[in-house]
């Protein structure tokens, strides 16, 4: 059971601060949300900020890019410093070129789809992925709620990667608290996305380790 918090809901006149707050917390990976404008109405981070970011923290960068035609920019994340490229199925024309180019840097290939894509789009993707994320929110902005629909969809894609024989990582990405994360561990999910869910409590650190625990009390 992984915790990756989103610093998309982190004080960012603070970031360093921040980040040492998450990395002492037991945070697993930091969650990097790359919006573009264009895939989402939002307009967050590029790979100058995922340099800086990568500076000021051991963690795994998990990095989650909600941008059109990604393969334009997979190099400049590689070398920015991510540990994990997560792509979304709606975004590109080559996704299997795509996943090839993230895991020709030696990172971990991350393929994504919105709430209203549905899984079958991933099934030819399935031997080449290292993690699949599922999103239970539209993407563009933290602070959003849970969409319940998503819990069935965990669990078809955990169906999927058991298929494989594969270690696939089972990723979720929006709404998830406290209060709801033992149902979405339930469902299948191994990874767990949450920015408000951290950053909204004063100790990162309990909050964290609450996360993992509720997880946990789901399997
Ligand atoms: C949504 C982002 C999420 C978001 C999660 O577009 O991909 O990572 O920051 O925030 P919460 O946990 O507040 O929904
Ligand atoms: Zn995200």
């Amino acid at each position: 059971m992984k915790i990756s918090p989103s610093v998309l809901s982190a004080d960012f006149t603070k970031l360093t601060q921040e980040l040492q707050a998450l990395e002492k917390g037991g945070a697993d990976y930091i969650h990097v949300d790359v919006m573009d404008g264009r895939f989402v109405p939002n307009i967050t981070i590029g790979p100058f900020i995922v340099e800086a970011i990568k500076r000021a923290t051991a963690v795994p960068l998990d990095v989650h890019l909600m941008i059109e035609e990604p393969e334009r920019y997979i190099d400049d994340f590689a070398k920015a410093g991510s540990s994990i490229i997560t792509v979304h199925v709606e975004a590109t024309r080559h996704l299997h070129k795509v996943v090839q180019a993230i895991k020709g840097h030696g990172l971990k290939a991350g393929v994504t789809l919105n709430p209203g894509t549905p899984v079958v789009m991933l099934e030819p993707i399935m031997d080449d992925a290292d993690l699949i994320l599922v999103m239970s929110v539209n993407p563009g902005f933290s602070g959003q709620g849970f969409i319940p629909g998503s819990l069935k969809k965990i669990a078809e894609v955990r169906r999927m990667i058991e298929a494989t024989g594969r270690a696939i990582e089972l990723q979720v990405d929006g709404g998830i608290k406290t209060s709801n994360i033992k149902e979405v561990a339930a469902a299948g999910a191994d990874v767990f996305v949450s920015g408000s869910g951290v950053f909204s409590t004063p100790d990162y650190g309990k909050t964290i380790a609450e996360l993992k625990k509720q997880a946990q009390s789901g399997r």
